[in-house]
């Protein structure tokens, strides 16, 4: 049975959703820092699955749930489950299931269908990272602390810095943009591109300072070393930082009202180095804050049962 209120890519919501999703977001916030939020009771339990490794996704949705009053059952990798012993993820899930949970969170590899899953059982499910197929919840916070700043994100400009190929944040962020409006530009080594670029919808810049003259706010990403078929060699990341890592010289070229976001973890000295950290146009750790504040809103959407899907069906 397939349920309304999962959130399982961003293509399934419309530009008031998401913008109704930002001023939610924002005044949780807001009510969290002036302690005017009213107590939460315990509604219930929820699931959430890591079966891939992550600090920030799945201790922001076990800070959300706390804060929703909602108590989260945590796997957190196959180790002491009986995933050790040859149990599938989707039977992991039914068993699961059976507790009857209020909803679940689930970061899986490409290889579980998230979407077969979800006609198969009756509580809703939101993705927390979905393979190389997409990150929403990552590109909702990212789009949330620009909205913070810019009041819209219509005709901005945002370059992705690295490994594209292999990112399911800019999957989600492909996603999100057709539907705010906003411009991508890639730039990156020919090797971390994707083959199938749509010259139409992205731009795409060989060099870093022409990328960065262009762009209102720049992502950099993770080397995904893991899902490189053949291991990045010494020469490679020495010559990836020097052409494509974010330091403070480099970012002399970018606007000085300019965002800098990294979806994190951070390879230092790879892709970015530490002193970006502290760059006033950093919002690195800010998304990590807002990240917490936006998987409590889609949570707080579920617990009143109020629909994330506006058009179309999974
Ligand atoms: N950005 C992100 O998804 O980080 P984690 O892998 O730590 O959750």
């Amino acid at each position: 049975m397939s349920d309304q209120n999962s959130l399982i890519e961003l293509s399934q919501l419309s530009e008031n959703k998401i913008n109704q999703l930002f001023q939610s977001c924002i005044e949780l916030k807001k009510k969290f820092k002036q302690h005017t939020l009213p107590e939460s009771t315990l509604k219930g339990i929820a699931v959430l699955l890591f079966f891939e490794p992550s600090t920030r996704t799945r201790f922001s949705f076990e800070a959300a749930c706390a804060r929703a009053g909602v108590h989260p059952l945590i796997l957190g990798g196959a180790s002491g489950t009986s995933l050790e012993k040859g149990e599938t993820m989707e039977d992991t899930i039914f068993n699961l299931e059976a507790m009857r949970p209020l909803f679940f969170v689930i970061r899986c590899p490409d290889a579980l269908d998230l979407k077969d899953i979800q006609k198969q059982i009756s509580v809703p499910i939101i993705n927390a990272g979905w393979g190389m197929k997409g990150h929403p919840t990552q590109a909702l916070l990212d789009t949330v602390t620009l909205f913070e700043r810019w009041g819209s994100l219509r005709s901005k400009k945002i370059l992705f810095v690295g490994d594209i190929k292999h990112s399911r944040v800019v999957g989600s962020h492909r996603q999100l943009s057709s539907i705010l409006n906003y411009k991508i530009g890639y730039c990156a080594p020919r090797e971390l591109l994707p083959q199938d670029i749509d010259a139409k919808s992205v731009e795409v810049f060989d060099g870093l300072d022409e990328g960065l003259k262009w762009a209102d706010a720049v992502v950099g990403l993770r080397v995904q070393k893991e899902r490189h078929a053949s291991q990045s060699d010494d020469s490679f990341i020495s010559e990836y930082r020097h052409s494509f890592g974010l330091n403070s010289q480099r970012l002399e070229k970018f606007k000085s009202d300019g965002l800098i976001l990294h979806p994190g973890p951070i390879n230092y000295g790879v892709e970015l180095e530490k002193e970006v950290l502290t760059d006033s146009r950093s919002v690195i750790l800010q998304l990590v804050e807002n990240g917490a504040f936006m998987r409590e809103t889609l949570i707080r959407q579920i617990l009143q049962n109020q629909s994330l899907v506006i058009k179309g069906s999974l």
